[in-house]
């Protein structure tokens, strides 16, 4: 699908008129719009065929343009920056169904193109293991705008899209299709897109070496190797210290001998969702080369039950010398990313360090599956997030890290437990037990298990399955640190 904008009308499969809803006005358009095109949408507008909700389509009567189809394509109060894009997603997956080869978009001056292009690109996805033959993408989507709009500008939205829907393909695909050392090869494939990435990959002799205790225990179970992947970007000066994202990577999480049951269990191919999220990132910053230093570490791994698999009870030391005691085996991401975020932080000494995980059920009770839950060591770090997040229409919300969470992730024959039963607030004990592997750090933590991966419904911007969220907020983040 390749993108260009034109300053002046050109012939189309179809054409997607985007009308802000109460705002509609010929004017907005500019010399795009023929008089007599206008004078349709005027008529239709006013006979209530399209008030311009949000995802309203209606088709207009052939003749009055060149375009063989045209619609009309509401987008809500239009100046709500975030509903442009799930409009444009959605004419998009219109333009898909009606197998369209060229599309054009005519836009409003007020719209942001970013966000147009944003959602063209999520509204192409599509995943499907099997018979594709009846899935088709545009070849060409022109926008019809006055606003200007670099190339760069352009490029850069695209290879955001591109790595989202790499990050959704990552997590989409079955357990048996990802595995900790597929997930490391798709780590490694990144390095074709541009040299300069490098991707060293660890195995289960190496993490022994590296005393990680924790991360290695998870993997104990399956017959697969745990892997763990370290990768390095430098755009920045050579003096710049990095800036470090870190992945949780359990590519089926089965509970372990605390196994998940029924109705839990299916959709726990998702559980390496954070490590999906490091490597999109990688994709993006392989195209767009931001002048950062960079560092990603992801942690992949099958928890599993078997005669080698790890028990509750078991006491664990992991990399930074402290000990765990094992209250739960289905606890096991914070087991993983304690390693990964203990072994970024002193071997590869970041300025900044985040981590993404489907860490906790609990955080889809606190925030549903909208809200990104994030926690942190670091007020500016996390004011930083915030500011990445609104910016990206990606909401997050702050859950606490206190004193009393302290008191209660301690062990009594450990330093550490797992888990303590009777507390509640279970995101936030995780986020509890994490701070103690970051070190001096300044550190956030996501916990995306409520938003990276919905089972049922599918929204505007995303299908049922991987949303590829915090992409965009890690790219801002990225981009303004
Ligand atoms: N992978 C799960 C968390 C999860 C839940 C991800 C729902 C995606 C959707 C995690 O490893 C887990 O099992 N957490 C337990 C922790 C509990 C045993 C302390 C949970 O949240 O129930
Ligand atoms: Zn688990
Ligand atoms: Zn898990």
């Amino acid at each position: 699908m390749k993108f260009s904008v034109a300053s002046k009308s050109v012939s189309a499969d179809s054409l997607f008129v985007f009308v802000p809803e109460k705002k509609w006005n010929a004017k907005l358009y500019g010399t795009f719009l023929s008089s007599s095109l206008a004078k349709q949408i005027a008529e239709r507008m006013s006979a209530k065929d399209c008030e311009g909700k949000l995802g309203e389509m209606v088709q207009l009567f052939p003749g009055s343009n060149d375009a063989k189809k045209t619609f009309l394509i509401g987008t809500g109060k239009g100046d709500q920056l975030v509903d442009q894009r799930k409009a444009a997603s959605l004419a998009l997956r219109k333009a898909k169904k009606l197998k369209s080869k060229k599309v054009a978009f005519l836009l409003p001056d007020i719209f942001d193109l970013k966000r147009i292009v944003s959602g063209a690109m999520l509204g192409n996805y599509e995943f499907k293991i099997g018979d594709t033959k009846d899935q088709f993408s545009p070849s060409q989507v022109t926008l019809l705008s006055r606003t200007k709009f670099s190339q760069q500008e352009l490029d850069a939205e695209v290879a955001l899209g591109e790595a989202t829907n790499f990050t959704r393909d990552l997590i989409n695909l079955p357990p048996n299709m990802m595995t900790p050392k597929i997930l490391a090869g798709k780590a490694k494939t990144l390095t074709k897109i541009n040299k300069s990435l490098k991707v060293k990959v660890l195995g289960e002799k190496e993490l022994l070496k590296l005393k990680m205790g924790n991360f290695y225990a998870v993997g104990q179970g399956s017959a697969e190797e745990s892997q763990m992947v370290v990768l390095e970007y430098n755009g920045g000066k050579k003096s710049d210290k990095p800036i470090a994202f870190v992945g949780k990577g359990v590519t089926f999480d089965a509970g372990g001998y605390n196994l998940k049951p029924t109705k839990y269990i299916e959709t726990m191919k998702c559980d390496m969702g954070g490590a999906a999220t490091v490597l999109g990132l990688f994709h993006w910053i392989a195209k767009a080369k931001p002048k950062q230093n960079v560092i990603g570490v992801i942690g992949a791994v099958e928890n599993l039950v078997s005669s080698n698999a790890f028990k509750p009870g078991d006491i664990l030391t992991g990399m930074n010398g402290q000990t765990v005691e094992i209250t739960n085996t289905d606890a096991e991401g914070r087991l993983v990313l304690s390693d990964c975020l203990y072994y970024a932080a002193t071997k590869l000494k970041p300025r900044l360090m985040m981590d993404a995980a489907t860490l906790t059920g609990a955080v889809v009770v606190a925030l549903g599956e909208k809200i990104t839950g994030i926690m942190g060591n670091d007020a500016k770090a996390i004011t930083q997030v915030k500011k990445a997040a609104e910016q990206a229409d990606e909401p997050v919300w702050e859950l606490p890290i206190t004193d009393f969470f302290r008191e209660k992730i301690k062990g009594t024959q450990s330093d550490l437990i797992n888990w303590t039963a009777g507390v509640g607030a279970g995101s936030s004990m995780a986020g509890t037990f994490l701070e103690n592997f970051v070190e001096k750090t300044p550190w956030v933590h996501f916990d995306i298990a409520g938003t990276a991966f919905h089972e049922k419904g599918g929204d505007e911007l995303s299908p049922i399955g991987a949303t590829g969220t915090l992409l965009r907020t890690w790219r801002n983040v990225v981009e303004s640190v």
